[in-house]
């Protein structure tokens, strides 16, 4: 799971983050550092803030790590030199603030990000992580505290931190410079500072860190329950179970890579074959998916209960293609899963065809992660023309690593929906190859 807790600074979120994540045994990670750590070498490269062309070259060579020594506490190393402390002077906050509005600074930061955020469980701390990072984030945190407040506290911090200061710090001028760089974190036209819409505010000017890290710890008991309850609903419980049963027990189904599957909205990308391919991907899927049929289907006896169980969402032959578009964005825009052929109809001969544009359309509209997936075996089970299926065989299913929409993001329409076409294409290639050549490892 990941917990994203955004705010500017002095609201208390490093020691509420670390808090969280110590009571929960999550991993915490502070963005903020990356960012003061890139400010801290283009200081030490003497590339001024305004110097775009030197920051872009900077951060081809930047090496970023985080190393945990016994004690627990974390260390930060740029190029292998151990910057922790040397990232926490004003000099550096407010130039980290100025280099943080470049989009290749913000891109390179935020994969680094994004790397760590896919197999664990970990508590982000930033400024964009629940509206731009993690949007699919199971619980979003937004800290705010009064101006004053934060000043007064970011003082205390010094003085302990730099005791020997104490006579040229001023509270006064903390507060303008918290202003300031509010005013730069907010306004900047990138990945600027701001609450996402679901996401819970928590005021923290008049509340001890104790009682904040209790309530987003209340909050985070809350959204496992009710991502438990809401996981799979009973019928839908009912009908995978015996699909699952029949596709094991005929066709030997296996399923790979569910590693790479994350909580939120996505497009699931797969091959089109068969009948079979949307229970095949339900079944393998971890939690309820939905997907798209035609009307008629509806009016089958029994078939039709079934498809619904499923989550299927009737979309009518004559439909225009801007009303099953709706049906996807709503899906989409609720944080559902959604099963796509994009293909657009089932392959003929089993191979892979040429990909509409539709899942380009609909990524780019929904700024929506894609899952990409190859179901083998289908085809030779339940041909396209054949009446009925044939009852043996073997069919895998796997799941490839997710695209995300931050790929595709600040490029133009046509070219990111060409981008996306080609890489989804490129990634549902991969792995059938990956099966080709003998399923080894974890697939691409
Ligand atoms: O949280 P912090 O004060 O350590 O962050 C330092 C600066 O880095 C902050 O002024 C803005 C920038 N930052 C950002 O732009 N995005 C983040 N996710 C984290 C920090």
């Amino acid at each position: 799971m990941i917990i994203a807790i955004d705010g500017p600074s002095g609201t208390g979120k490093s020691t509420v983050a670390k808090e969280v994540a110590r009571r929960l045994g999550f991993v915490y990670f502070d963005t903020g550092a990356m960012y003061r750590a890139f400010a801290w070498k283009s200081l030490q490269e003497q590339i001024a803030p305004t110097d775009e062309e030197g920051l872009r070259r900077l951060i081809e060579h930047f090496q970023f790590d985080i190393q945990t020594d016994r004690s627990g506490e974390k260390h930060y190393l740029v190029n292998d030199v151990d910057v922790t402390h040397k990232i926490r002077v004003q000099e550096i906050s407010n130039l980290s603030s100025q280099i943080s509005i470049y989009p290749f600074v913000r891109q390179a930061m935020v994969k680094i990000q994004r790397r760590f955020g896919h197999k664990l469980n970990v508590v982000f701390e930033g400024r964009d992580m629940g509206t731009v990072v993690f949007p699919e984030a199971e619980l979003k945190i937004f800290l705010t505290a009064r101006p004053e407040v934060r000043a007064e506290r970011r003082y205390r911090e010094l003085l302990v931190k730099f005791p020997d200061l104490a006579n040229t710090l001023s509270q006064e001028q903390i507060l303008r410079e918290i202003e300031e760089r509010d005013y730069k974190d907010s306004t900047r036209a990138i990945s600027p500072l701001r609450q996402a819409n679901d996401s819970i505010l928590i005021d923290t000017s008049d509340s001890k860190a104790e009682e904040v890290v209790d309530r987003i710890l209340q909050l985070y008991a809350q959204t496992k329950q009710n991502k438990k309850s809401s996981l799979m609903h009973g019928s839908y419980r009912f009908v995978v179970a015996i699909f699952r049963f029949v596709l094991k027990l005929f066709y030997r189904l296996r399923v790979y890579g569910k590693v790479h599957f994350r909580p939120g909205a996505a497009v699931i990308a797969a091959n089109h074959v068969s009948y079979f391919d949307p229970p095949i991907i339900s079944v393998s899927c971890p939690e309820e998916v939905h997907f798209l049929a035609r009307e008629p289907l509806f009016r089958v006896p029994i078939f039709g209960k079934i498809i619904r169980a499923l989550n299927s969402h009737p979309v009518s032959r004559d439909a225009s293609d801007a009303h099953t578009f709706r049906v996807l964005i709503q899906l989409l825009q609720a944080g559902q899963k959604v099963i796509l052929f994009p293909e657009g109809s089932r392959s003929l001969d089993g191979q892979l065809q040429p990909l509409e544009r539709g899942l380009a359309f609909l990524v780019y509209k929904a700024r929506c992660t894609i899952l990409p997936v190859y179901v083998d075996g289908a085809y030779k089970a339940w041909k396209r023309g054949s009446r009925l299926p044939r009852p043996y065989g073997r069919i895998r299913c796997v799941f490839g690593s997710p695209i995300e929409w931050g790929e595709f993001e600040g490029l133009d329409k046509k070219e990111a929906m060409e981008r996306i076409t080609k890489r989804t294409e490129s990634a549902i290639i991969a792995l059938k190859n990956w099966l080709d050549n003998g399923a080894v490892g974890d697939p691409p």
